[in-house]
């Protein structure tokens, strides 16, 4: 029977007969003995082969394809290791390839790659070391958010991919379109009529599941969606995604302060996750890129974020020596080397920014008595900026189609959402948390489409 390599890395019954199935990460050694190092995925750490030369003279390992990336079996004994940095190994005494990988042409080679190149090799870069651990990364902070929200009594909600409505306002969404053998409805110049695609309506893909969410809510009282979101901006940046994962929380009776405070318990509680269920993976990463990593993610954990409103950041912001590319003003829209200036160097912690303009924010923000702002919150890590946007919610039903007419977002499209503050409108609020944002801050990584298994951005070719 299979164990894995973790579960083995972690026995303490020694002297008896295991199995393990893998692939191959090194081969090294002499003519009396060979190492192979055997990764499962199971975990970071690989398990040491030791394969002698009167069982696997190197000759015959080399012509059965026992080589950095071919994918083995291997039965033997479990041993205590005299070697450094385990504390087990194999003692081989039989070798199995499924398959092997030649070494004269296999892309990864025991030397260590650059982002760049791998990014180049998506679709095998999931066998590197970096990629494993941001792989498991992600997958424990997905459970991490379910498991949040289970225990604090919120529902998972399925919001739809496919929409008629934009939710941002923002007007950045991809078209869906129909691939069909049938005619397509023409327009009168004779040309395909996208606007009929889906069965004749217009749609697109998601930009985001909140208006939904706050149906939800509406019924349920505490609910979330987590699921991919996709914007059609341009943007060749190491912080955009065309298609990235929102978590998106939306809470009945909940105004700004318990946003605010729901956005930092729950962040904190993500990070106390992987430091908790991710060390070996954590680890690796602080020692290889970031010798920063370990201590930030402590920071966060264990310091409260400093808040304070637009109007107060934009005045510590005209009043700070550095030079800033944009300028800044009372009612534009705070560019990332604003937000990075006020987390990195001027309060050196988290920062919730409020109550923004209400011209830069979208149309379902809860206008402030000013009349001028809204009851926005972003939240702003360092190295990141924006890792969370959000607001309360404008429930009063005028008030909402007032700013809708201003904005011009349409009405009939909308009437839906403007139902809910038809019928038992209550105060509400919510936020949305940028998955592969989060993952970056989790991981220390730089580049947004290495936090991703297979990214897509703007002229991103394969998959
Ligand atoms: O600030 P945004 O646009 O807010 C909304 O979509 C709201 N409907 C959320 C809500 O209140 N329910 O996006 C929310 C977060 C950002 O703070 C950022 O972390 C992430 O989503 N984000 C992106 N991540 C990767 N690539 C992009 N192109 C992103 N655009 C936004
Ligand atoms: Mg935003």
């Amino acid at each position: 029977r299979r164990t894995s390599v973790q579960d083995l890395l972690r026995s303490t019954e020694l002297d008896r007969e295991v199995l393990v199935k893998g692939w191959v990460r090194t081969r090294r050694g002499n003519k009396y003995v060979q190492f192979i190092a055997v990764n499962d995925g199971s975990g970071f750490n690989s398990i040491q082969v030791v394969a002698n030369a009167e069982l696997f003279p190197e000759e015959k390992l080399k012509a059965d394809g026992v080589e950095n990336g071919a994918a083995i079996a291997v039965r033997g004994k479990l041993v205590a290791s005299q070697g450094k940095g385990q504390t087990v190994e194999i003692q081989a005494e039989e070798i199995t390839v499924y398959g092997s990988a030649d070494p004269a042409v296999y892309p990864l080679q025991k030397k260590g790659h650059s982002l760049e190149f791998l990014r180049e090799i998506a679709h095998l870069r999931p066998r590197t070391n970096t990629f494993g651990a941001v792989l498991r990364i992600r997958h424990a902070m997905s459970f991490a958010v379910h498991q949040y929200f289970n225990s604090h009594g919120y529902f998972y909600i399925h919001t739809p991919i496919i929409t008629g409505s934009d939710a941002e306002g923002a007007g950045q969404m991809f078209r869906v379109t129909t691939l069909s053998d049938t005619k397509p409805p023409l327009n009168e110049a004779g040309a395909v009529d996208y606007s009929q695609d889906f069965f004749g309506k217009a749609t697109n893909l998601t930009v985001s599941g909140q208006l939904e969410g706050e149906v939800a809510a509406m019924a349920l009282g505490k609910v979330y969606t987590f699921g991919p979101t996709f914007r059609a901006e341009n943007s060749n940046t190491a912080r955009h995604l065309a298609e990235f994962w929102m978590i998106e929380p939306e809470v009945a009776f909940f105004d700004l302060q318990d946003n605010m405070d729901l956005a930092e318990d729950f962040l904190k509680s993500l990070v106390r996750y992987a430091l908790e269920h991710c060390p070996d993976d954590l680890q690796f990463l602080n020692d290889q890129y970031d010798k920063e990593l370990l201590s930030r993610l402590r920071f966060v954990v264990d310091n409260d974020f400093q808040r304070l409103t637009y109007t107060e950041a934009v005045e510590i912001l005209k009043g700070a020596k550095q030079k800033f590319e944009f300028p800044v003003d009372w009612g534009t829209d705070l560019q990332s080397e604003h937000e990075r200036y006020l987390v990195e160097k001027h309060f050196k912690k988290p920062v919730i920014l409020t109550n923004y303009p209400k011209d830069i924010k979208a149309f379902y923000m809860k206008l402030d008595e000013d009349g001028r702002t809204v009851r926005a919150m972003d939240v702003l890590f360092p190295g990141i900026g924006e890792i969370i946007g959000g607001s309360q919610r404008e429930d009063d039903l005028q008030k909402l189609q007032q700013r809708m007419q201003e904005m011009h977002v349409p009405e009939e499209d909308l009437w839906w959402y403007l139902d809910t503050r038809r019928f038992g409108s209550a105060p509400h609020a919510g936020f949305g948390l940028g998955f592969e944002r989060l993952i970056l801050f989790i991981t220390g990584m730089a580049n947004i489409r290495d936090v991703i298994p297979f990214p897509r951005f703007p002229k991103s070719a394969e998959f």
